[in-house]
């Protein structure tokens, strides 16, 4: 989407461990009619799905998930992070290991949201090594719901977690999706469709 790969290349900045930081419009301050025509874009692609939810994890994919959600005119469920995140017992969990942040963190979601009836599109900010989406994927089979796909904002090419999605069958549209971006130059994938 060249509207995000733009933005990427004008506000972004690339920090050391393959980081690509941007607080100035998706992770810290929130540039609303970006994330509009984000989730207008990810609608478009998955207009023709018969999707019923739309699954993230707290917190910076919920922005996205909400202009998406919109337009399908379904809810948003996200996973909420830690072993005490307060929404009772009657939940399903997961482990999921942060290589960014070299740890795992437990994901939940209440058993309230997530029906075997549920159509769902996991979106999400960033795809890096793929576990948080992995993470959302194993919480969906266990409550024997249908995952239609996947659609991110910012897909890190590099690290792998594309290529894992892929080769399970599950539709992946990233907006934008970076191939390498080594001393700072930031170089997109050219193409990109969601097969
Ligand atoms: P993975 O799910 O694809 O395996 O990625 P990983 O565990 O490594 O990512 C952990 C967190 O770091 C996620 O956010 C993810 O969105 C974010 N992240 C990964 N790579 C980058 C990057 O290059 N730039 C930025 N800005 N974020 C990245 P999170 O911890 O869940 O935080 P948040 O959603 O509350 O912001």
């Amino acid at each position: 989407m060249k509207l995000l790969e733009q933005r990427i290349q004008s506000d972004a900045v690339v920090l050391d461990g393959d980081i690509l930081k941007v607080d100035m419009f998706l992770n810290h301050q929130i540039d609303v009619t970006l994330i509009k025509e984000l989730g207008k874009e990810l609608y478009t692609s998955f207009s023709a799905y018969p999707i019923t939810k739309i699954l993230t994890v707290e917190s910076s994919g919920i922005p996205i998930a909400c202009a998406a959600a919109e337009l399908f005119n379904v809810p948003v469920v996200f996973a909420k992070k830690g072993q005490h995140s307060n929404i009772g017992s009657n939940v399903f969990s997961t482990q999921v290991f942060s290589f960014t942040k070299g740890k795992s963190y437990q994901i939940n979601i209440s058993k309230d949201y997530l029906l075997s009836s549920d159509n769902i599109l996991i979106i999400d900010d960033f795809l890096a090594n793929g576990e948080a989406v992995l993470g959302l994927k194993r919480i969906i089979d266990e409550a024997r719901a249908n995952l239609l796909g996947v659609g991110i904002a910012i897909e890190k090419g590099f690290q792998g977690g594309g290529e894992k999605i892929r080769k399970l069958g599950v539709p992946l549209l990233s907006l934008a999706v970076i191939e390498s971006m080594s001393d700072g130059n930031i170089v997109f994938r050219l193409n990109n469709c969601k097969e």
